[in-house]
């Protein structure tokens, strides 16, 4: 299939595309490289730099897509809050303009990457795509309202459209004389977020809150390695049905706490890791873990590399090689 990839010079949108190409496809990356990296983007791709909003002049009818794979986006939810109008730009009204152009262009097939975010503080665990959706970062709300967007085209023009959404992406894509991994700009994820400390860039790691009704009383969050993150966007792509929005939730369906992940980052590089207890930072629920049984059952996704183990000592062979 000829791919458009936007946000493909990201963390997971740069893994996704080299997938995509290993298979046999022919990629496309969209991405004005606002928070991206040129360096990340697969040699054999082709590279358009341009925000998503102009998206129509690289869709044409005559280019001929079969699908677009939609990464580009504003991932951060603290800074949401304080520049929504950034987030509903980005995620909105770009995604808005992007799909014009798939519509105009006859584009058939649409994979989005959304996010665990839309939940907001659950009511269950873990998180069943059935569950409310009521977002408590500007982030979330902008990702939901395109989530919401996709719903009515997919029914109203017979788009194929799968919606993934998840939580933490960790873990790196490291083959001979390649590695793509995580470099946010600032990081706000708390794996790249140790190993900052680690490399000697930071001296020590905040914990927000020891006295969570958790197993060791720090938060319990869900990560997922980026290459089977990258699986599940090339198996949605597959399964896309016309006329149909399916969503599904991505995640290890058990979480690890803060601690254990500090616990890991330890022992993978060696370093003792200064921790600081700080007090709970407001709107941090105890646990976020997302099932992904609707995935595993209807796209036939299976995580390989699920320790912390495998996705930290990626992260940090990245790290050690390319950032520090
Ligand atoms: N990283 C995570 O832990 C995580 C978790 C859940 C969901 N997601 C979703 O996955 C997607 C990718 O996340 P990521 O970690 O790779 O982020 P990233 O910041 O590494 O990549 C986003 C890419 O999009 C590009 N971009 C942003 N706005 C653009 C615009 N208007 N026009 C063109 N390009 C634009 C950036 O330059 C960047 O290359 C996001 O949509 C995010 O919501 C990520």
């Amino acid at each position: 299939m000829k791919l458009l990839v936007t946000g493909g010079a990201g963390y997971v949108g740069s893994v996704v595309s080299r997938l995509l190409l290993d298979a046999g496809h022919e990629v496309v990356v969209l991405d004005d490289l606002r928070t991206g990296h040129e360096v990340a983007i697969a040699p054999e791709a082709t590279f358009v730099r341009a925000p998503i909003h102009d998206a129509a002049q690289v869709l044409t009818p005559e280019a001929g897509f079969d699908g677009v794979l939609h990464f580009a986006g504003l991932i951060a939810a603290g800074e949401s809050m304080a520049k929504p109008e950034l987030y509903w730009d980005a995620n909105v009204v770009g995604s808005l303009a992007l799909l014009d152009a798939v519509r105009a262009a006859g584009v058939r097939r649409f994979v989005f990457s959304s996010t665990a975010a839309v939940y907001g503080n659950p009511t269950e665990l873990p998180i069943p795509e059935s569950a409310v959706k009521h977002p408590t970062s500007t982030y979330g709300a902008t990702k939901l309202a395109f989530d919401l967007a996709l719903t009515s085209e997919a029914f109203a023009h017979e788009l194929a459209a799968v919606s993934l959404r998840y939580f933490n992406v960790a873990g790196a894509y490291l083959r001979p004389g390649i590695a793509i991994g995580e470099r946010h700009d600032p990081e706000t994820h708390l794996i790249p977020i140790a190993l900052q400390v680690a490399a000697g860039k930071r001296d020590k790691l905040q914990l927000f809150g020891d006295d969570y009704p958790t197993e060791d009383g720090t938060c319990v969050r869900d990560y997922i390695h980026v290459e089977d993150l990258a699986r599940a966007h090339l198996l949605a792509l597959e399964k896309a049905t016309p006329g149909e929005h399916k969503i599904y939730n991505l995640g290890s369906g058990a979480g690890f706490s803060n601690r254990r992940v500090v616990e890991v980052v330890r022992e993978v590089t060696g370093h003792p890791l200064p921790v600081e207890t700080a007090p709970r930072r407001s709107g941090d629920p105890a646990a976020l873990v997302a099932s992904s049984e609707l995935a595993r059952r209807e796209l036939g996704w299976t995580p390989v590399k699920t320790t912390l183990h495998d996705m930290v000592s990626d992260a940090w062979a990245f790290y050690r090689e390319h950032v520090a």
